[in-house]
């Protein structure tokens, strides 16, 4: 009996041990994305941008105000990816490009959504998808600050 607790012990110290790579960080297998400067601050200041509009679309939703989750997700809309720098197009690895292309467009339709029919159950489903985007490409990819 004594010598199984003293088994599972081990076992709980050292199995995550095992998991965890030789230099003490977690093994990172995000594939990177590699930007200068400015191109990293845009994509970071992007993010942040989603988070703003995801927590605006929920004061909206919650207050019945589709007017302001309309607002809230254009600013998050294909818009704003026009103002992305150029270089970024050939950064970018396809498959990051069509996952954050496909955000932008989901946005716009959550937008359109809200003026049009104005279903809130129906904009909780969207933004269930949407979201999905997010942790999908996060678990997907890392971004590395090269030089210029
Ligand atoms: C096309 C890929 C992609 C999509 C889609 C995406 N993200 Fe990101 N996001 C990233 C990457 C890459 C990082 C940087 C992670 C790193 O380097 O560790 C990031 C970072 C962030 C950050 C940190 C910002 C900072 O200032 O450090 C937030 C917040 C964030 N994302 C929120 C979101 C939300 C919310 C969504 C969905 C509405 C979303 N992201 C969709 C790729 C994406």
């Amino acid at each position: 009996m004594k010598s199984t607790t003293q088994f599972l012990i081990a076992g709980a110290i050292l199995l995550p041990a095992a998991i965890w790579s030789g230099n003490g960080e977690a093994a990172d297998t995000r594939r990177p994305v590699r930007l200068n400067e400015t191109e990293h601050e845009f994509v970071l200041s992007e993010m942040r941008g989603f988070v703003e509009s995801l927590q605006q679309v929920m004061s909206g939703l919650a207050a019945g105000n589709m007017k302001m989750v309309a607002e809230a997700a254009k600013r998050s809309g294909r818009r704003t990816a026009n103002q992305a720098p150029r270089s970024l197009a050939i950064k970018f690895p396809p498959a990051f490009a069509a996952l954050g292309a496909a955000t932008h467009q989901y946005w716009d339709e959550l937008a359109a959504e809200a003026e049009d029919m104005g279903d809130g159950a129906e904009i909780v489903r969207q933004l269930s998808v949407l979201l999905n985007n997010c942790t999908t490409c996060h678990a997907g990819y890392r971004l590395v600050r090269d030089a210029d």
